[in-house]
């Protein structure tokens, strides 16, 4: 579905809209509102939508516990190997086998679950690698871990800046770095989609590099579940972890992921902090003394699931496995290309798009600076909200707009650039 195949006008919208496979699939999310208008909504990385089968997702298990009480546990549907159903469908969008990947807490609790069992510092390798505009709960985290093994982040925390100027990851930069210290670095830990600029990162390459180096290498996806094509088995980092409330769709703060690469599950004497969830599943309840762990990334899991978290996850992996994702992926790109072109042409030199334009290099998200800077920075979102468009902005000055090909039209991304350039004008 080339963007540039129709013409840029509203009539090239609605022939695009005609020829939009997925169309059907924006009618099974609920659309947010403003009294009777429906919000242009381009807000899919921080919160995705509700998928409308989430309310009888979730009222299904609240029917279980009321009728089954703790019997709800066992049997067909039982809440004892709930999760599992979570491991096909995450495997398929993450491009692992089935014990690589786990339906788990949230992010930053995975990404300290990691650190703990693949940050493991010794007198000449003890740095964590990061880059410089890091989410900062990743920042946080990995600082805090270096803190717990007794070093001191301002010397064995390393950030990779980018080349003045510019928002992207620099491969040179990092490889020089890496020849310098690599030595010293224990561990890297990369966005698979970078929060603010939206570039999409080679994961396969990276982890070539790190390897090379001897390095531990772990992705936040964040960014990347169900936005850009995976290959975490083939592509080799030792863990990835994920949120489920962005382009997965499953609500705020719903249950996350964690990819652990067999190789790494296998290796000998990994430290792990561990739970009665991670025990054999078929042993759990002869409460044993000794813990005897699930194959794979299972046996990283702790506790028993939030259920009625996870339920809407399950109504949303099932929309994925409907559309296809190979679909999904070519009409976010037709998507994301028509943003990007509609930018360019209606609001020239005043933005400046941070996101690289190959489709390769980028997911759904669409990061943009403005020249000169609004006066108000900040009050650009509000008044695009004013105009009934949800976006969102992020300091220092730079706004994002993802269309989401599940439930975006490329009608929303004409009506979005149209009340920007509205709003800029004002
Ligand atoms: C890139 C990235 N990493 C980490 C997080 C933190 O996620 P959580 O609150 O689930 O730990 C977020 C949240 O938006 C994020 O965007």
């Amino acid at each position: 579905m080339p963007a540039r195949d129709f013409g840029r006008g509203a009539a090239g919208a609605a022939a695009l809209g005609a020829a939009d496979e997925l169309a059907a699939f924006r009618a099974r999310f609920a659309l947010p509102k403003d009294g009777r208008r429906t919000l242009t909504y381009l807000c899919g990385h921080s919160l995705g939508l509700m998928p409308r089968a989430a309310p009888s997702a979730v009222e299904a298990e609240l029917v279980r516990w009321a009728e089954l009480g703790v019997e709800g546990h066992f049997g067909a549907g039982g809440w004892l190997d709930y999760h599992e159903r979570f491991a096909a469908p995450l495997a398929a969008l993450t491009g692992a086998k089935t014990d690589e990947v786990v339906a788990m807490n949230t992010l930053t609790v995975n990404l300290h679950l990691m650190l703990v069992s693949f940050f493991r510092p010794t007198r000449r390798r003890y740095r964590i690698l990061i880059e410089r505009d890091a989410f900062p709960s990743d920042r946080y985290a990995v600082q805090s871990q270096l803190r717990f093994h007794g070093l001191d982040p301002r010397e064995a925390l390393l950030e990779l800046g980018p080349r003045r100027g510019s928002f992207e990851l620099d491969v040179e930069r990092l490889e020089t770095l890496l020849e310098r210290e690599g030595e010293r670095v224990a561990l890297i830990l990369l966005p698979g989609v970078q929060y603010l600029s939206g570039e999409r990162l080679d994961i396969g390459a990276l982890t070539r590099l790190a390897r090379r180096h001897g390095c531990a290498i772990g992705f936040d996806l964040a960014h990347a579940i169900g936005n850009v094509p995976l290959a975490l088995h083939r592509d080799g980092p030792d863990f990835a972890v994920w949120c489920s409330y962005k382009y997965l769709n499953a609500g705020p703060g719903a249950v996350g992921g964690c990819f652990v690469h067999r190789r790494s599950a296998a290796a000998q004497g990994l430290p792990r902090f561990e739970g009665w969830w991670g025990h054999d599943v078929r042993r759990r309840f002869l409460m044993e003394r000794k813990f005897a762990p699930l194959r794979g990334a299972n046996a990283w899991q702790l506790s028993n699931p939030p259920i009625f978290s996870l339920a809407p996850l399950a109504a949303s992996l099932a929309l994925f496995a409907e559309a296809g994702f190979a679909r999904l992926r070519d009409k976010s790109v037709a998507l994301t290309g028509r943003l990007i072109d509609l930018l360019e042409a209606e609001l020239g030199r005043r933005a400046r798009i941070l996101t690289p334009r190959g489709a390769e290099r980028r997911g759904a998200q669409v990061a943009l600076r403005f020249d000169p800077p609004p006066k108000r920075a900040a009050q650009l979102a509000q008044r695009l909200r004013a105009a009934g468009v949800v976006a969102d902005w992020r300091p220092p000055d730079v706004l994002r707009l993802a269309p989401v090909p599940l439930y975006n039209r490329f009608e929303d991304v004409h009506a979005a650039v149209r009340a920007l350039k509205r709003t800029l004008d004002a």
